[in-house]
């Protein structure tokens, strides 16, 4: 089983879906780790910044209509619901839980093993 540091990134639902518009790649940097951000039809999605294929900013690249994140680089795809490539290789793309509680919207940060 997972342990997660959830960190709080809006008040609420009704900030997060006011805050981010259909496409928009909002970068972020959580516990040392930098995350992007983004909406689409299916959702929102939290996922590394870093491209696993050499490191370009995923924030600078854009989404498809088929739920994807395209690189800016070498445009390889990943599906942001599982992280997978959809294009360019075998690679996952390390995505992050969201969840809403009573108090706000959180991501969570799997802990390292020595945190727990
Ligand atoms: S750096 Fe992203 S596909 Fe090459």
């Amino acid at each position: 089983m997972k342990n997660y540091h959830w960190i709080k990134i809006f008040e609420s639902e009704i900030e997060m879906n006011n805050s981010i518009s259909l496409g928009t790649l909002l970068p972020m940097q959580l516990r040392n780790e930098k995350i992007c951000l983004t909406k689409t039809e299916k959702g929102i999605y939290a996922f590394q910044e870093k491209c696993p294929h050499n490191g370009a900013l995923l924030s600078k690249g854009f989404c498809t209509k088929n739920n994807e994140i395209v690189c800016p680089i070498h445009r390889y795809s990943f599906d942001l619901s599982s992280g997978k490539a959809t294009s360019g290789g075998a690679l996952y793309l390390k995505c992050y839980p969201i969840e809403t509680k009573k108090d706000g919207v959180y991501i969570g940060i799997e802990a390292k093993w020595w945190e727990f």
